[in-house]
């Protein structure tokens, strides 16, 4: 019998994260001040661009595209009328998007952008996209034969104002909340569609607190570059974390983004001086965390201090920890995350962290 393991979406990694959000002027004011992202690009009025604004950040391997609609009639003002800031677009990179367009619209996709060349003088983008959960969308991009700043329509962004970067390095997950059982059906479109496999899962007896509970099941593509952890929520005594996400995003969406540092006691201390927010789990954690999780080479003081957490698996351990919502409404978030062998998401983490999340809802009178 012969087995076919041809990856029929090879994945380079994550491109870009695009969020539509209220005024992208001012949201990229905050990714540099508080996160330490460098301005890159941009497209606008000024580049003949007559509907929208959007800014792009870089840090390291990560770039974050911030877009503003500039009249009440755009798709975007819709968009941010009803889910408030959010991810629109988790665009991958890509070395043919063409093929990638076919082999998933073949499989099942939903057509979100036709194979499109946009050109300039520094060469060639191509793109394609189809939608995945709530309003998100996947793009495809290719850019092998592109040498300019980011993409055709935008022009680089000298900015007088660079803030220093944190250590952040990379997007090493997104996490999508979907509705009520639709964890198994967003799980076969990642597999059936993309290829992708399903790495871990979760059940309601893993992440469950006394009020509060969810599934969660792990997509990974082939190379492990590009990871979707799906989310839905389950039954509990309360209203647990993604319902609350769901009633406030107005839908399905994307809850969090994991960016990776090498060095996370360094990160997340330039992050709280620069105002970024953490969840607190009660000092009790670090009491007998050694216990749980065995020898770690850094210092327990300053992981306390900070208030980092550390779970280990069979390959290693890691550090992590997450930042309160970043908009008005409880809805996305950001984790930080060192990986020491770890492959896995930190399950042993869940429930003082679910914890701490339900002390938050309680204070927003949403539990
Ligand atoms: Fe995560």
């Amino acid at each position: 019998m012969e087995v076919n393991n041809t990856d029929f979406l090879p994945l380079n990694g994550t491109d870009y994260i695009e969020l539509y959000v209220g005024n992208a002027k001012q949201a990229a004011h905050f990714y540099k001040t508080a996160f330490g992202f460098q301005s890159l690009a941009y497209a606008g009025p000024e580049t003949g661009v007559r509907d929208r604004a959007s800014y792009v950040l870089v840090q390291n391997k990560m770039r974050l595209m911030l877009t503003s609609p500039l009249r009440s009639d755009s798709p975007i003002a819709e968009h941010h009328k009803k889910h408030g800031d959010g991810v629109k677009v988790l665009a991958l990179w890509v070395d043919n998007a063409y093929s990638a367009y076919e082999e998933t619209m073949k499989r099942g996709g939903k057509s979100y952008m036709e194979p499109t060349t946009l050109t300039d003088a520094n060469g060639e983008v191509r793109m394609s996209g189809i939608h995945t959960y709530g309003e998100v969308v996947h793009l495809f991009i290719e850019r092998k034969n592109y040498n300019g700043v980011f993409m055709p329509g935008f022009q680089k962004w000298e900015s007088t104002y660079n803030p220093e970067p944190t250590g952040l390095l990379y997007v090493d997950h997104c996490v999508g909340n979907v509705d009520w059982n639709q964890m198994n059906p967003w799980v076969d479109f990642y597999s059936d569609v993309m290829g992708f496999k399903n790495i871990l899962s979760f059940d309601d007896n893993d992440i469950s607190t006394e009020y509060s509970a969810l599934m969660s099941k792990v997509m990974s593509n082939g190379n492990g570059y590009v990871k979707f952890p799906i989310n839905e929520p389950a039954e509990g005594k309360k209203k647990s974390q993604v319902e609350e996400y769901l009633e406030f995003y107005e839908g399905e969406g994307t809850q969090h983004i994991a960016i990776a540092t090498h060095d996370i006691v360094s990160t997340v201390k330039q992050l709280m001086a620069r105002g970024v927010e953490f969840l607190k789990v009660p000092n009790s954690y670090y009491d007998d965390l050694l216990d749980r999780v065995g020898p770690i080479e850094e210092d327990l003081e300053p992981l306390r201090e900070l208030g980092i957490l550390v779970d280990r698996d069979d390959e290693g351990y890691l550090l992590q920890l997450f930042t309160k919502p970043v908009e008005d409404r409880p809805t996305m978030f950001y984790e930080i995350i060192q990986r020491k062998g770890a492959k896995s998401f930190g399950k042993g983490n869940f429930k003082a962290l679910f914890e701490a999340i339900e002390r938050e809802q309680e204070t927003r009178g949403n539990l």
